[in-house]
């Protein structure tokens, strides 16, 4: 049939009528997801863009021995992509002046994967691990965050397991409250900075303390800021960016990256 064709316009916008192209896509990507052609799809990302990190057996290695430490209540969730993303600007910033900082530890994935991935100890820097180590603080957070916690499964004593994890590495564990605790942070420098605490005062505080010491060419990774639910935290730190001059790079894993310039 010829395309300048009436029947042949006709049918096409039949076709279209009858299958949208969100209909079309959407069983496209479904008959994708079932027979596995995504190169990944897990953590709310679904992508056929390539994902090499997945063969990098030196990744893979420490994303098992991060892994490893994730709280039972979480059954056996995945997050590669953005385990990948953290060991990647650790990796990236390890040769600048400073210490490393996250705030939000919980059992200490991310760190331990870091640890392992850059060779942590032979850098000779430290790495501070700032957590309550059992749950949210009820002073700093609102309602629905505290509410969303539950579910997270945080708020069981895990200070004693977190320190026996990081014993034998330069780490100190620092445990209460954020923004309480930042004081004891005296360290003039920091090229890392991992914020993870699922809670909007007190990451906005955090990253207000560390901004002066962060070195220039150190990164902030924004462990939740695009992910639905965490819009108050995604405000705030757009907010304190904008003031800064400064803009959070939105990631399709759902974490944002500052630079300091
Ligand atoms: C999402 S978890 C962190 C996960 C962690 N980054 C990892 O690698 O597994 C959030 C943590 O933030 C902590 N937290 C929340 N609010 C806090 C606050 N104001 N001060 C200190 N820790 C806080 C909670 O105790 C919880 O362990």
């Amino acid at each position: 049939m010829k395309k300048d064709n009436f029947l042949y316009t006709f049918a096409k916008q039949i076709f279209k009528f009858v299958f949208p192209s969100r209909l079309v896509k959407s069983t496209r990507l479904f008959i994708d997801l079932y027979s596995g052609k995504f190169a990944y799809s897990e953590d709310c990302l679904y992508t056929y863009v390539h994902a090499d990190f997945l063969t990098d057996q030196k990744f893979m290695d420490a994303y098992k021995k991060g892994h490893a430490l994730m709280l039972p209540s979480w059954g056996d969730y995945q997050f590669r992509w953005r385990a990948y993303i953290v060991c990647w600007v650790a990796e990236h910033v390890r040769a600048l002046e400073g210490e490393f900082v996250e705030c939000g530890v919980n059992t200490g994935m991310l760190a331990r994967m870091i640890i392992d991935y850059i060779n942590f100890p032979s850098t000779g820097k430290q790495f501070y691990l700032l957590d309550t180590y059992e749950g949210m603080a009820a002073e700093y957070s609102s309602q629905d965050e505290m509410q969303r916690s539950k579910h997270m499964g945080y708020g069981r004593d895990i200070y004693e397991q977190v320190k026996e994890t990081f014993a034998s590495f330069n780490v100190r564990v620092i445990k209460g409250v954020v923004p309480d605790t930042l004081q004891q942070i005296t360290a003039e420098k920091i090229c890392f900075l991992s914020i993870d605490m699922n809670s909007a005062i007190p990451e906005r505080k955090a990253l207000e303390y560390f901004w002066d010491k962060l070195v220039s060419g150190g990164v902030v990774v924004l462990d939740d800021y695009g992910f639905p639910g965490h819009e108050e935290q995604k405000r705030n730190h757009d907010e304190f960016a904008k003031s800064l001059g400064v803009q959070v790079l939105a990631l399709p894993t759902g974490q944002g990256l500052i630079f300091k310039p």
